[in-house]
């Protein structure tokens, strides 16, 4: 049944090394000696020819799920895993740390466009046709005797090398259209080219009005991997060339402009990255911002409303500061009045902003300065040391507190013995304490 049969052993040793490869075989063997047929499907497969290092693993199989993953717990030391009732997969965990799902293979059947398909047991070969292009349509079958032998009935493998991407048949996009953003992010990641069929059925799909079918869940998980991506300026670019900027904004961008407003955006975001490598960073957000800055509020606000974005208040907060920075920023003398501004902002609102303004450097040194040191900056005298000199708890003692870091933002205190002096000078303390 094999299209081809290419041996793809030295090469799966060569990317992966000899570890996974005997993970792998062992899995293969396991699966045999259980009369079911397991292969490596997917994205590893993709990604084995593009010579990528792919961290997950699809296991396809032609049996019983459950059964396949208990023989693994059972016989490769230290392997375990989880099944999950409601799909029929399994996670395999080894003690190598490679992550690897396990799942029956299937036929789809979409009952209505966009909808959600219904699934029934299938072979391999059904697998593979229920996929989105040909480059991801592509199996390895793992037992023994044929270990490492690729599937590819639909000349995956040579659309990869041409840097083609297909789909498999003419419905494709109609009944799954979260595969136009996994086309559109496969596209930019691997530079590869949609071939004009396919092009073709992306312009009927959209003259259906497919994405109004698609749930603005299942929308805002593809938009949110397309956002994230390294690459989201070489996405945008195909974004615009395939009519689809109406899912992210209300009129295309000028591609060019908004291209170096993301790509320095990723720059902002890599610094600070570099500074707090610890503090985890909202990404989509930052992209969200510079995609919507010159759009009007009111425009937007239906993207704001239906998609389950992290935050949102936050996000709608810094839109409405943001503009005004320019302005706001340079007026205010003070570096306590700037950070207080900055505070308005959340740290992506912070980046984006940098990023929007590169030519005002009073802007983004501010920015920079606050990122760095008056956001985590604690008062000279903490509450307890305020209450041995003799102030009482409550909030008072807050405001005490905020004027304080104030004063050390602005340079009028530097210790512990200055800030006592100024708050004697500004009457909090008495001149003469007991
Ligand atoms: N798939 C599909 N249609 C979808 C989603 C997934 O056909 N709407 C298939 C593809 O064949 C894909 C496989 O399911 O290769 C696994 O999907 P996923 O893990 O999301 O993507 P990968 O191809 O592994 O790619 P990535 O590198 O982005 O993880």
């Amino acid at each position: 049944m094999e299209a081809h049969s290419v041996n793809i052993l030295p090469l799966l040793k060569n990317q992966w090394g000899i570890t996974r490869l005997q993970y792998l075989q062992q899995i293969g063997k396991i699966a045999q000696q259980r009369g079911i047929a397991a292969y490596l499907v997917g994205g590893a497969v993709r990604d084995l020819f593009l010579q990528r290092y792919a961290p997950d693993m699809d296991i396809a199989v032609e049996g019983d799920v459950r059964a396949l993953a208990e023989a693994c717990k059972a016989q490769i030391p230290g392997a375990d895993y989880q099944y999950h009732e409601r799909f029929g997969t399994a996670t395999l965990q080894n003690p190598h740390g490679f992550a690897l799902d396990m799942a029956q293979c299937r036929l789809e059947h979409y009952p209505a466009p966009a909808a959600l398909p219904e699934v029934r047991p299938g072979d391999i070969l059904a697998d593979l046709a229920r996929r989105d292009f040909t480059v991801n349509a592509m199996a390895l079958r793992l037992d023994p005797e044929h270990f490492g032998k690729l599937l590819d009935p639909y000349a995956g493998q040579a659309d990869l090398q041409r840097g083609q991407l297909r789909t498999l048949h003419s419905r494709s996009f109609l009944d799954d259209p979260t595969r136009i953003l996994r086309g559109l992010r496969f596209a930019a990641r691997f530079q590869m080219a949609l071939v004009p069929e396919s092009r073709q059925q992306l312009r009927e799909a959209l003259q259906a009005d497919i994405f109004a079918r698609l749930s603005a869940a299942r929308l805002w998980r593809e938009l949110r991997y397309l956002l994230e991506l390294a690459v989201l300026p070489q996405a945008l670019s195909l974004l615009s060339d395939w009519n689809l900027w109406f899912l992210l904004r209300p009129a295309p961008a000028d591609i060019h402009a908004i291209q170096a407003l993301i790509q320095r955006g990723q720059e902002q975001i890599q610094w600070m990255q570099q500074h707090f490598p610890q503090e985890p960073i909202a990404v989509t957000t930052v992209m969200l911002i510079l995609l919507w800055q010159d759009s009007p509020l009111a425009d937007i606000q239906q993207h704001l409303d239906q998609w389950p974005i992290p935050d949102r208040s936050r996000l709608q907060a810094d839109l409405r500061i943001i503009p005004d920075l320019p302005k706001t920023i340079p007026q205010s003398i003070r570096p306590s009045q700037r950070a207080k501004i900055w505070q308005g902002c959340s740290v992506a609102g912070i980046l984006a902003a940098m990023a929007m303004y590169p030519d005002n450097p009073v802007l983004v040194d501010s920015a920079r300065l606050y990122l760095l040191k008056q956001k985590h900056l604690q008062p000279m005298l903490n509450g307890q040391e305020l209450q041995a000199l003799g102030l009482t708890a409550g909030p008072s003692l807050g405001n005490v507190l905020k004027l304080l870091r104030d004063a050390q933002l602005d340079g009028e205190i530097s210790d512990k013995e200055t800030a006592q002096q100024w708050l004697i000078k500004q009457g909090i303390l008495p001149a003469n304490p007991r």
